[in-house]
């Protein structure tokens, strides 16, 4: 059983467990599904080109933070800010986290279902023989069924709480090391295939050919959201693993490899996807569906197709497993390290309410889908709120609470690890912390909201 008092936490036994777990977190289907369909909504390359620079200038300052006050305070996403600043109202920022953290669970469990039904489909050869449209109205016929989707949800959110139930050392780390290299190889052997077929150039120059005319506030907005919720940041995840991390590791080094892997296997996954879709004549901005559509209509057309297809909807799931790992264990570590549950009994409850929400979230695809507010069904909701309201205005708060409230002494001691390494480049990390972060995620926010027009 892992750690439940500050005492006897457990922690991760590796850097290379460390970096693993985090990694893990961070690659998903934030990566392989949610990037490639909001670059094909919001233009293509300018969407890249603004989300690039958001993961250097934000995302990784971000990230560092959330490492700093996690390892500084030794506790969960809003026990650690009760620890550094006790009596203070900062813990809220942890509490919006958890917050956030039902919210995408909700509806990302929903998808990591997708993707275990997608690996039965590929097993049974269901893709076969099929044009990219009959594999769009295959996949609109399943995502709107009302029973099919869940149960394979439900699996999906027993299958995590399998694992968080474990604990930090026998689960995350065990299943978050294994696989991501195979998914990177699996990816370039999709690129090689989807950048041959015919047409397929029109679909590169789409995502690295920046057309600036197409930016809008509302754009810019997804960029933000884009790049928190594919580096796991702003709700608590890198605050819960951070506090996990031994005091020897290099916060600095692994929160640039972290990110640095992220983005390059979101690249992969655009260049993988985007060739094909203007080859088989798929609308970019399908939404989505689009790698679901894409990518089985790529195995169509290799040779292996049938075992690159299982394979690489199993590497899918698994990357999206160790994304709902670090999700739960957000929850998780709160709900026993502040509210004295054991760990069992709160990876039941918060399954328990994900599951709920995750299935109006499931049937707002269906069943479900008139329901609407703003426009907006369940599940758009929930991700608006959470990927574009709360991760971002969560960063902003983490940023200004390491950058001004923290103090530059602890900040600095937690990041040379009590002086032992040199940390040259701390002038300029702080630098990041405190202005260049919070002024561009203000900025952004201000614009959006139509105050502040820049362009
Ligand atoms: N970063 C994960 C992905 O890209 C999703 C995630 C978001 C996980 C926020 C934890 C916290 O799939």
């Amino acid at each position: 059983m892992a750690g439940t008092s500050p005492q006897t936490r457990d922690s991760f036994g590796s850097k290379f467990g460390v970096i693993a777990a985090a990694a893990g977190s961070a690659v998903g289907l934030g990566n392989i599904w949610k990037f490639p369909y909001e670059a094909g909504k919001n233009g293509g390359g300018a969407f890249l080109m603004i989300y690039l620079v958001f993961v250097l200038l934000v995302g990784v300052s971000v990230m560092i933070a959330e490492l700093t006050i996690g390892r500084s305070g030794q506790r969960n996403a809003i026990g650690s800010f009760k620890a550094i600043a006790p009596g203070k109202p900062w813990f809220l920022v942890g509490v919006m986290g958890i917050g956030a953290a039902f919210m995408i669970f909700a509806f990302y469990g929903a998808v990591a279902g997708w993707t275990l039904e997608y690996v039965f489909q590929s097993l049974k050869n269901g893709f076969a023989g099929k044009t990219p449209h009959e594999l769009e109205d295959m996949y609109h016929t399943f995502i709107s069924g009302s029973f099919r989707p869940i149960i394979w949800q439900t699996v999906f959110l027993i299958l995590t709480a399998g694992v968080v139930i474990a604990g930090v050392k026998n689960g995350i780390e065990k299943y978050s090391k294994i696989l991501m290299p195979l998914l990177i190889v699996i990816i370039v052997v999709l690129i090689i295939r989807s950048v041959t077929l015919d047409g397929a150039g029109e679909g590169l120059r789409f995502l690295f050919h920046p057309d600036f005319s197409k930016i809008t506030g509302k754009t810019v907005l997804s960029a933000l959201g884009q790049a928190f919720f594919s580096l796991s940041l702003g709700m608590g995840t890198m605050i819960t693993y951070g506090s996990y991390i031994n005091k020897r590791n290099n916060l600095l080094t692994s929160a640039v490899q972290v990110s640095l892997t992220d983005t390059l296997i979101a690249v992969l996954a655009g260049m993988a996807i985007f060739p094909a879709v203007f080859a088989f004549g798929i609308n970019p901005s399908e939404g989505e569906g689009l790698v679901f559509i894409t990518l089985p209509s790529i195995f169509q057309q290799m040779a292996g197709g049938y075992f690159f297809a299982i394979l690489f909807f199993v590497l899918l799931a698994i990357a999206a497993l160790t994304s709902t790992i670090s999700l739960l264990e957000v929850i998780v570590a709160y709900f026993s390290e502040e509210l004295k549950m054991t760990r069992k009994r709160a990876t039941v409850i918060a399954v328990v309410v994900i599951w709920f929400l995750g299935m109006i979230c499931s049937l707002s695809q269906g069943p479900l889908a008139r329901f609407t507010l703003f426009g907006l069904n369940f599940w758009d909701i929930l991700d608006f709120t959470s990927t574009r309201i709360l991760l971002p205005l969560g960063g902003l708060f983490i940023v200004l609470f390491v950058g001004y409230a923290m103090g530059t002494k602890r900040v600095r001691a937690e990041l040379s690890n009590e002086g032992a390494l040199k940390a040259r480049i701390f002038p300029l990390v702080i630098f990041l912390i405190r202005f260049v972060a919070p002024i561009a995620i203000a900025m952004v926010f201000l614009n959006a909201i139509g105050i502040l027009k820049i362009g």
